[in-house]
């Protein structure tokens, strides 16, 4: 589905198909009563038949005579003001509607809505996220694809010719980030069988090309000599060599700090010795989900040129059981010098994530963001919405939650002071691997800011969010819009 944006005046219109919103019930927007008196009043004449249900996202279609073929009517609901939950429920309505009609291509009015707390441009980047996430499916695995759904191919969405230009970044920069969180959500979608470790530093080959960036994928062999006792032994079970994925994004001077962002991808996490329950396992191939989210946010900074530079670290590997897997009670040296016993060897997440945290030092980086489904714990304290956030410097911390908010993919702070730490300490090394029951998404945070101390740092635990289970199973691509978002605003300001 392709967005683009054009200031067209309402009798320039050329399209199979019209979206026009009706606000607080009955009222036909600006665009669309110049539109009603171009066509001798059909529009207004349709809405007072009734058929339109006020409901957010109902539709009426009306059939025009030339040069337009149809309208779409599409209800923003009953209220005064229109609220940001109204007008997604429209734009996904009139985009569902619009695409079972036999044209393909539609022009929206939906832009000129004015939207509660909201610029006028955000109607803009809203209808791209909502209409884009409508047409996503993942399919390339099945023999013969289903019944072709009718979709819309092109949408135009006419702005006001005063802030055409700033319209268009806005549009454009939607549309980076949709096609971020749509690689984001194949890479999460594919099995652990195609998508390895190999395949992750693949898909970074091809993003490298494609956008012309420096890409490191470190081997095994240079992971001994980097001393990452702790990831290699994670590794260890596999039969599928880990790789460390580093991927450059370079944007603005090479003196500038960058941010690191470093996304957890253990490409399928049986629990390793401390095996997992078989009910549900399969859903442990998004266990690289914090990788694809990583690939994904870079993506999509790289498409909109954004000036900032980013370093994205992805440690991958398989967590399995093997005969050369770690057992319980096992000692290893992290690259940072700091000892681990491991008590479970399903707290693997964290293993992997402190060397690369370690690693990251190297960048002398302005911040650094892990992204990682580290703990069932996150799920049950915050379910499916918000991811979790957990960062030692408030003002990193607010940035990341005003990015949430901006982008509709939402986290919640949670806490991370000393006293959970306790809960960490071994007998036999400088730390255990897991704490208790107890606050167990809190403790996981716990254990990787021992390794977070070289810069500011935050945490985001993605495990509730980054896909879904039942009969919509599937990634979601999040937190890509957060992560970009905050990339944007983090480039402007400086
Ligand atoms: N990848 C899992 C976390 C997970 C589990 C995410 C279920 C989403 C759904 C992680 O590696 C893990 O197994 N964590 C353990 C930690 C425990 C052993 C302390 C968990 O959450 O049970
Ligand atoms: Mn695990
Ligand atoms: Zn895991």
């Amino acid at each position: 589905m392709q967005f683009s944006t054009k200031a067209l005046s309402v009798e320039k219109i050329r399209t199979g198909c019209v979206i026009v919103p009706v606000l607080a019930g009955r009222e036909l927007s600006a665009s669309g009563k110049l539109l009603d008196t171009t066509h001798g009043g059909c529009l207004s004449a349709a809405l007072k038949t009734g058929d339109l249900e006020e409901k957010a996202g109902s539709t009426l279609l009306v059939r025009l005579d030339k040069p337009n073929h149809r309208a779409l009517l599409v209800s923003l609901g009953d209220a005064r003001e229109v609220t940001e939950k109204a007008f997604r429920e429209a734009a996904a309505g009139a985009f569902r509607v619009a695409g079972t009609l036999a044209s393909d291509d539609a022009v929206s009015l939906l832009g000129e809505v004015n939207v509660a707390d909201r610029d006028e441009h955000w109607t803009l980047g809203a209808q791209v996220t909502v209409g884009r996430a409508q047409a996503y499916s993942f399919e390339r695995l099945k023999s013969k694809s289903a019944d072709k759904k009718r979709q819309l191919a092109r949408v135009v969405m006419c702005v006001p010719k005063a802030h055409a230009s700033r319209s268009q970044t806005v549009a454009q920069r939607a549309v980076a980030i949709a096609n971020g969180v749509d690689l984001a959500r194949d890479l999460g979608n594919l099995p652990a069988n195609v998508c390895t470790p190999a395949y992750l530093a693949h898909a970074a080959g091809e993003l490298a090309t494609e956008f012309k960036m420096r890409l490191q994928v470190l081997e095994e062999k240079q992971m001994v000599a980097l001393r990452m006792g702790a990831f290699l032994s994670v590794a260890r079970g596999s039969e599928q060599p880990p790789k460390l994925i580093v991927l450059h994004y370079q944007g603005a001077a090479a003196s500038k700090a960058p941010v690191v962002l470093v996304g957890k991808g253990i490409t399928f996490d049986s629990g390793g010795i401390s095996i997992k329950p078989a009910a549900g396992m399969d859903e442990m191939k998004y266990d690289m989900c914090g990788a694809a989210s990583v690939l994904g946010t870079i993506r999509a900074i790289a498409e909109m040129k954004l000036k900032i530079n980013v370093v994205g670290i992805i440690p991958a590997c398989e967590n399995l059981p093997s005969g050369r897997a770690s057992k319980p009670g096992d000692i290893v040296t992290t690259m940072s010098g700091q000892t681990v016993e491991i008590l479970n060897t399903d707290a693997e997440g964290r293993l992997i994530l402190c060397d690369a945290l370690t690693y990251a030092e190297r960048f002398k980086p302005s911040a650094v963001i892990d992204i990682a489904t580290l703990t069932g714990a996150c799920v049950i304290a915050l379910g499916h919405h918000n991811s979790g956030l957990f960062s030692p410097q408030d003002a990193l911390a607010s940035d990341l939650l005003a990015a949430g908010r901006e982008s509709a993919d939402p986290c919640w702070r949670m806490p991370l002071d000393e006293p959970y730490q306790e809960q960490l300490k071994s007998p036999f090394a400088d730390m255990a691997n897991v704490g208790d029951r107890a606050a167990g998404s809190v403790t996981a945070a716990c254990f990787l800011s021992r390794y977070a101390k070289a810069y500011d740092w935050a945490h985001l635990d993605i495990a509730g969010t980054a896909w879904k289970s039942g009969k919509d199973k599937g990634s979601t691509g999040r937190p890509v819009p957060l992560l970009a978002s905050y990339l944007i605003s983090r480039a402007t300001r400086s």
